[in-house]
C-alpha cells in the first residue's frame, strides 16, 4: 500500500524527494503551494499535474498518512524582518497556522514541520510552543531537534529544526465474536478429560450454576489463569448438556449462561479439592 502524504508549501519538493530517496513508495495526495514557477518546477521534476493554490482556502476531503509542511519562514529568520508569526497577524510566516487547520481536517497519522532555528529564539519561542501545543490538544506526541545538514552528509551548514509529530496510539476497535469457546475445542477428547459424576454434580449445582460459578455452554471462556489445577468453577462445555448431565452423568442442569467464568490451564488433570474446569460431552447413549 502507498504511503499517501500532503506537502503543503511544497517548493520543489524536498519533502518528497526524501521521501522516494528513502526508498517509499509514495504518493502525493496533494501539493500545495502558491507560487507558479515553484509548481511547475515540482510537476517537471516529478511527472505530475499540480495547480497553484493557496493553502488559505484548501478545504478538501482527502485522507493522508503524512502532512509535510516547510512552512514561510521569512518572519522568524534572523535574516528576516521579525516579523513573527502570530496567529492571524498576516504574516507569511503565520501560514503555519493554517497547516493546524488542514491537520484538524485530515489527521494524519504524522506530521513533519520544517523551519528556521531562529524560531526557537526567545522572540519566536511562543509560537513554537504554540504549535506544539496545538498538535498536542489534537491527539499527537511532538518529537523535535536542530539538524544541521553538514552532519548528514550535505556540505552545507544549514541549521533547521524538525518537529516530527505522531498521533497518538490508539487502541484498535473491538469487533463481534465470531468464534465460541467450543470451536477451541477438539473433536476427540480423550475420556480421561471428561468430568466424573461427582465433577457434574459440582458444576452444574443450582446455586453454582446461579453465581456463575459454573457456566455451561458459555459463548465466551473468562480469563485463564495458570493457577487452575483444582478449581471446578469455570465454563464446561456440552454438544448437548440436557442429555449428556441429566441422563449419563446424573446431574441437573437447571441453567445456562452465555458468559463462562475463568478457564485454567490445568483444569485437564482432574478434580482436586479445590474447584476447576472442565469439559462436559454429550455421552448419551455410551456405556
Ligand atoms: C520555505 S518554502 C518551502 C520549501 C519547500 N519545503 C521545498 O522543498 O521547496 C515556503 C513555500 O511556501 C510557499 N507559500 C507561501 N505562501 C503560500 C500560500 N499562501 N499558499 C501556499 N504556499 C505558499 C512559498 O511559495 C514557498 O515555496
Amino acid at each position: 500500500m502507498k504511503f499517501r502524504i500532503i506537502e503543503l508549501f511544497g517548493g520543489i519538493g524536498a519533502c518528497t524527494a526524501a521521501l522516494k530517496r528513502l526508498g517509499i513508495d509514495v504518493e502525493v495526495v496533494d501539493y500545495v503551494e502558491i507560487d507558479k514557477y515553484a509548481v511547475a518546477s515540482y510537476n517537471a521534476i516529478n511527472g505530475t499535474n499540480f495547480e497553484p493554490q493557496d493553502i488559505q482556502k484548501w478545504d478538501k476531503d482527502v485522507k493522508a498518512d503524512l502532512i509535510m509542511h516547510g512552512s514561510p519562514c521569512q518572519d522568524f529568520s534572523i535574516a528576516g524582518k521579525q516579523m513573527g508569526g502570530d496567529e492571524g497577524s498576516g504574516t507569511r510566516s503565520s501560514l503555519m497556522y493554517e497547516t493546524i487547520r488542514i491537520v484538524e481536517k485530515v489527521r494524519p497519522r504524522y506530521v513533519i514541520w520544517e523551519n528556521v532555528a531562529n524560531v526557537l529564539s526567545k522572540t519566536h519561542k511562543h509560537n513554537f510552543d504554540q504549535y506544539l501545543s496545538r498538535m498536542q490538544m489534537l491527539g499527537y506526541h511532538n518529537y523535535w531537534q536542530v539538524l544541521n545538514a553538514k552532519d548528514y552528509g550535505i556540505p552545507q551548514n544549514r541549521q533547521r529544526v524538525f518537529v516530527v509529530s505522531v498521533k497518538g496510539f490508539v487502541f484498535p476497535e473491538g469487533k463481534e465474536l465470531a468464534l465460541r469457546l467450543k470451536d477451541m475445542l477438539e473433536d476427540e477428547v480423550d475420556e480421561k478429560y471428561f468430568l466424573s459424576q461427582k465433577g457434574v454434580n459440582y458444576v452444574t449445582n443450582e446455586k453454582r450454576l446461579e453465581r456463575n460459578y459454573t457456566n455451561l455452554n458459555a459463548d465466551c471462556s473468562a480469563t485463564l489463569t495458570a493457577k487452575g489445577q483444582s478449581n471446578w468453577t469455570g465454563s464446561f462445555i456440552s454438544d448437548n448438556p440436557q442429555s449428556v448431565i441429566v441422563d449419563n452423568r446424573g446431574g441437573n442442569i437447571v441453567k445456562q449462561t452465555d458468559i463462562a467464568t475463568t478457564l485454567l490451564a490445568r483444569d485437564y488433570k482432574g478434580f482436586g479439592n479445590q474447584q476447576m474446569n472442565a469439559v462436559v460431552e454429550d455421552i448419551n447413549g455410551k456405556e
